[in-house]
């Protein structure tokens, strides 16, 4: 929320070809997690970033699924195409296209519609046909969403597609956001990153998310040069440095958190900081453990919350913690503090929503329709704000 940074000349459809200069395991030995932290220099540009916003990443593919994909087609990688998603001026190399401009996961029914027109097996054809009728509609999803274009060559090869016929069916290969994890004021000319690192198994292969590994995998630090823009965000501390300082961010989502806290004790900000995190076990996935006590003992960080989910039988997050200290948490708001939650978005962020409304309710003696009335001012007033994906 302070005064917007002056335009770079980078961009998105412009990236500055970063380096990666530090990749580090945050997770201890025998955590479940892969979570590392990234400094990406800036050096050699004009780019400029504040708390709150986020870096925009563009990844390429691991080789070894482009050749696997190149050997299923029979392909050199030489061979000219034109990506119909891409609309090039110009062709390029199936090799590239693979590579670096388009996105091997995330196949839609439309190959499968392909695969069943060219298909000369006979058992091939009458599963790719099941597949396709209306009443396997569900299936059909199940089936595409446990795997990727690499599947399908290799489940179907008597369905034999050219470089172009593949492209034509795959998405744009696009960049990835991560919530800056660093205050400019205190790195100027680096930008810091927390990121969890996917990796999974579905179709008794394993995955590797693109852009998380592509960073942690495929970077060699310092040199490979990794495109990069900021993306500017309205998330972002309080602009009155007074002003009191609520932070919710289990897992990654303490990111932007670490930048809102370093940011405000470089501006000698005067409200208080309330951080909440969580994450599966206190030995191993303390995010920047030694940080946040060093802010606690200097008073840096007027409160610390804890939850970890999986150091006792029953889970304990975020959440049990905003409602175990309500009344201090509703003191707060009430005196104007500002409430910022960041991470996942599907589960994490509804509760934690539901635990502020059902606090303001609890403590300042409100129906649930005033309750949600308060939370709509918060909101409007700039005084809630989420960073969740
Ligand atoms: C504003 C914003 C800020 C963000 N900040 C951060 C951040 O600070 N740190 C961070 O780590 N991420 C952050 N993200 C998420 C980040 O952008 C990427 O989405 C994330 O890193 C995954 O990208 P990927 O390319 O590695 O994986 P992809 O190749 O995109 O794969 C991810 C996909 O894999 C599938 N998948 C993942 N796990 C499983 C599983 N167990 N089983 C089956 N399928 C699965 C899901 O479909 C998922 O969507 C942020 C996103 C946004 C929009
Ligand atoms: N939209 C998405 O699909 C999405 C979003 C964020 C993260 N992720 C995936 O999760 C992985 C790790 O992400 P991350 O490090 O940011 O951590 P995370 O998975 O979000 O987990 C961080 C902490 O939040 C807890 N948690 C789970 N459900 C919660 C809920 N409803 N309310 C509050 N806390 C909850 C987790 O506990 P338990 O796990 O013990 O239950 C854990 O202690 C990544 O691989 C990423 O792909 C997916």
């Amino acid at each position: 929320m302070s005064a917007p940074v002056a335009a770079s000349t980078y961009s998105k459809d412009n990236p500055f070809p970063a380096r990666i200069t530090e990749n580090r395991l945050l997770n201890k030995p025998g955590s479940a997690k892969e979570t590392r932290h990234f400094i990406v220099s800036l050096k050699g540009s004009d780019l400029s970033y504040k708390a709150g916003d986020s870096l925009g990443v563009y990844p390429t593919n691991r080789a070894s699924e482009v050749n696997e994909i190149l050997s299923r087609l029979g392909a050199t990688g030489e061979e000219l195409v034109s990506p119909a998603m891409l609309k090039l001026p110009a062709p390029i190399t199936l090799r590239e296209a693979l590579g670096q401009r388009l996105a091997l996961g995330g196949p839609t029914s439309k190959i499968i519609s392909t695969l069943a027109a060219k298909a000369t097996d006979a058992g091939e054809k009458a599963k790719l046909d099941a597949l396709l009728v209306p009443e396997a509609k569900e299936q059909l999803t199940a089936f595409l969403d446990e795997r990727e274009y690499v599947d399908l060559l290799a489940e179907f090869p008597s369905a034999k597609l050219t470089g172009q016929e593949l492209v034509d069916h795959m998405r744009k290969l696009m960049p990835r956001l991560y919530s800056i994890a660093s205050s400019s004021k205190l790195y100027p000319h680096e930008i810091h990153l927390t990121v969890a690192v996917v990796r999974y198994t579905t179709n008794q292969r394993e995955r590797h998310g693109v852009c998380s590994t592509f960073m942690a995998d495929r970077v060699a630090v310092g040199e490979t040069p990794t495109p990069v823009f900021v993306s500017n965000s309205h998330f972002g501390p309080p602009e009155n440095g007074a002003t009191d300082c609520i932070m919710v961010g289990p897992g990654t989502g303490i990111a932007p958190f670490r930048a809102f806290v370093q940011d405000r004790v470089a501006s000698g900000a005067t409200g208080r900081n309330w951080l909440f995190f969580g994450d599966q076990k206190q030995a191993t996935d303390y995010l920047y453990q030694e940080e946040w006590e060093k802010y606690l003992a200097d008073g840096k960080l007027a409160r610390l919350d804890l939850a970890w989910s999986r150091d006792q039988g029953a889970k304990v997050y975020v959440q049990d913690k905003m409602r175990a200290s309500a009344k201090e948490l509703w003191t707060w708001i009430q005196g104007g503090a500002g409430f910022f939650v960041c991470g996942d978005a599907k589960r994490m962020a509804k509760d934690v929503d539901q635990a502020l409304h059902d606090i303001i309710a609890e403590q300042g003696g409100m129906s649930a329709e005033e309750a949600q009335a308060y939370v709509k001012q918060m909101k409007k007033d700039k005084r809630y704000q989420r960073d969740v994906y």
